[in-house]
């Protein structure tokens, strides 16, 4: 929910934003989960589920707002290092995030789901429905959301070259090298948001960020909101126009 002030915040801002000149591709690094829990005295599930329900709004947003992609990182090639509940617990919300009625809603929207990462490291099941997202929603031409599962820019880099050695080219630039990459399809993100106070990339896109401009907000993910999201469009075209 946002505030009456924030409310009107959000209506002026509306008014300053340049709508024909926002980013097509968004990332968001979606951090402060826990954090926000905590000082809630909430267990860290409850932010993850907390910023499951924010993450669902920005999906939507992004879809009003005419977005042509958007990148979420919900979870990283570092995370599995955290204790084990957390671990299931979040892949329990990521099973939720695929399952009929958000397929439904997807299609309704005419929004395309991607997964990027390497999701052979999760069971079969969840493997299973995140195939069955990416097929129903292929044909869809709105907004592509491509959901980072497994992530990191570092083993992805590994799992081009990889590929790009198997395959005995030569013609190795920046193009070629792009299409080895999960985010083959889809061009560099313009903006870059990080929710929680943290100033790192934790691995996000290192590829991909080469241009990109970065947004730092101190909120946690689970206070997010359309408020916020339109202080880092206005301030992004802020810099365009200096640039
Ligand atoms: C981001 O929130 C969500 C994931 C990494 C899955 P965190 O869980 O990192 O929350 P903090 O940063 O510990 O507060
Ligand atoms: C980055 O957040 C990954 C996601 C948002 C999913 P982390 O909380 O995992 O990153 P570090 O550990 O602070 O670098
Ligand atoms: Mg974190």
């Amino acid at each position: 929910m946002l505030s009456f002030t924030k409310e009107l915040k959000k209506r002026r801002l509306r008014h300053l934003i340049n709508w024909d000149a926002i980013p097509k591709h968004v990332a968001i690094m979606m951090d402060g989960n826990g954090r926000w829990a905590t000082r809630r005295g909430l267990p860290r599930t409850a932010g993850h589920f907390a910023g499951m329900k924010v993450m669902e709004d920005i999906i939507y947003v992004s879809h009003k707002l005419k977005l042509h992609y958007l990148t979420l990182y919900a979870f990283s090639t570092e995370n599995w290092k955290r204790p084990a509940v957390e671990v299931e617990y979040i892949i329990g919300l990521i099973n939720q995030f695929v399952t009929e009625i958000n397929i439904h809603r997807f299609n309704e929207n005419n929004i395309k789901v991607n997964f990027i990462g390497d999701i052979s490291r999760f069971s079969e099941d969840t493997q299973q429905l995140m195939r069955s997202v990416i097929d129903s929603t292929n044909g869809n031409t709105g907004l592509t959301v491509n959901f980072a599962v497994n992530y990191g820019g570092r083993a992805e880099i590994i799992h081009a070259t990889r590929a790009i050695v198997a395959k005995g080219t030569d013609n190795i630039t920046i193009e070629e090298f792009g299409k080895y990459l999960h985010t083959v399809d889809c061009p560099s993100p313009e903006l870059i948001i990080r929710t929680s106070g943290e100033k790192r990339l934790s691995g996000f896109l290192l590829w991909q960020a080469a241009q990109s401009e970065l947004w730092f907000t101190d909120e946690m993910w689970p206070s997010f909101n359309e408020y916020l999201y339109y202080q880092a469009f206005y301030e992004y075209q802020q810099r365009k126009n200096r640039a």
